[in-house]
């Protein structure tokens, strides 16, 4: 079995713990918090007393029960936590975005190149969601995409502080936090997957007074169609997302964590594609990341490897069209 070492004790730490620990993929054997007793709690509570809490990052990088890191820490301290594990000869599992700049993956991909057997995969978790890929194969059936509308927008539970004056990383640009990097880097991913690299991308956002996107609207533009995005963590939306292709309609109640998934062909009439999922929202990836481990699947980690090149050059370019500033060594 592959063992695992996690970075970060927030909530989505504990949900992949779980993960695992459901699924039996992957054996946790370090559980590292800059505080050591975060990380003893989460041992505990999650009943993992094989597993050891570390609060020395080096330690735990070098220990020889590690063969991949599980990256969770803010968004900018992605890329120097990655780089690190594969330093230490780790592969690594991070979380999404992988990276801020297309130069911190350029930088990655330099050093996978090196070490072949060393691998990066992105926590884009609605991709390996069983409804993700109904839909996806629907998609696929299309002789021609003609549009899509995608939505997510959720309000934030750190808004609230946010608002009334205090700093969580992930409105923060320090950490390059932001609707664009947390929630609309999902719908950039369903669109490069499903349509491939859009020729033009392009991104209206409101922002707060520090300059970090609240919620925005996107167009990918494709040679026959345009993708509408919209995305945010100030204001709740109920929208579904949507495929077209005239007649036919690919519809989705939440395109980031899809529970129901139909195919219209004609105003009223549809297939029910809905499949049933974990309640765990992790554990198809964490299924999926540890065949290609366990399998050694080269062709699998080089396709997702690609995608998360392709889709850190479409956030950078909506980046850029809003002009969001994320702190020196982002830029
Ligand atoms: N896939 C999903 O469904 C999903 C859901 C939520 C978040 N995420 C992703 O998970 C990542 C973490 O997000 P989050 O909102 O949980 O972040 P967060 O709460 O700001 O930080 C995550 C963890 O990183 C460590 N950390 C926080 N600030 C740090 C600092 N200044 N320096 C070093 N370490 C620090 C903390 O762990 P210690 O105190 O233990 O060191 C913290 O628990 C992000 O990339 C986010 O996009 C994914």
């Amino acid at each position: 079995m592959t063992n695992v070492g996690t970075i970060g004790t927030s909530g989505i730490t504990k949900t992949f713990l779980q993960a695992c620990i459901a699924s039996r993929a992957f054996k946790i054997t370090q559980v590292y918090s800059r505080t050591k007793a975060k990380a003893q709690q989460y041992i505990d509570e999650l009943f993992i007393p094989d597993a050891q809490a570390a609060d020395n990052l080096e330690t735990m990088l070098s220990s020889a029960n590690v063969d991949v890191v599980y990256v969770a820490s803010p968004n900018s301290l992605h890329f120097q936590h990655v780089k690190a594990a594969l330093e230490h000869g780790k592969s690594v599992i991070v979380e999404k975005p992988a990276f801020v700049t297309p130069k911190e993956y350029q930088a990655i991909d330099a050093i996978l190149q090196q070490n072949p057997d060393l691998h990066v995969l992105e926590g884009a978790r609605h991709l390996y969601d069983a409804n993700y890929l109904a839909a996806k194969a629907q998609v696929r059936s299309y002789d021609q995409i003609t549009g899509a509308t995608f939505a997510y927008m959720k309000y934030s539970s750190r808004y609230d502080a946010f608002k009334a004056g205090e700093n969580p990383n992930i409105f923060s640009p320090k950490f390059a936090g932001g609707a664009l990097y947390d929630l609309g880097v999902y719908l950039v991913y369903a669109a490069v997957d499903w349509f491939g690299v859009p020729k033009q991308a392009s991104y209206h956002a409101t922002k707060a007074e520090n300059g970090i996107d609240l919620h925005g609207l996107a167009r990918l533009h494709y040679d026959d169609f345009d993708a509408a995005l919209i995305f945010g963590k100030d204001q709740q939306s109920f929208l579904p997302s949507e495929v077209y292709a005239h007649t036919q309609t690919l519809w989705l109640d939440n395109i980031g964590m899809p529970t129901k998934v139909r195919a219209y062909d004609g105003p009223a009439v549809f297939q029910d594609l809905s499949k049933h999922t974990a309640e765990n929202p992790l554990v198809d990836e964490v299924n999926a990341f540890s065949l290609m481990f366990t399998n050694r699947d080269d062709a699998q980690f080089k396709h997702y490897w690609q995608l998360t090149g392709q889709v850190n050059q479409v956030l950078d370019q909506l980046r850029a069209s809003a002009d969001i500033q994320f702190e020196s060594g982002q830029n």
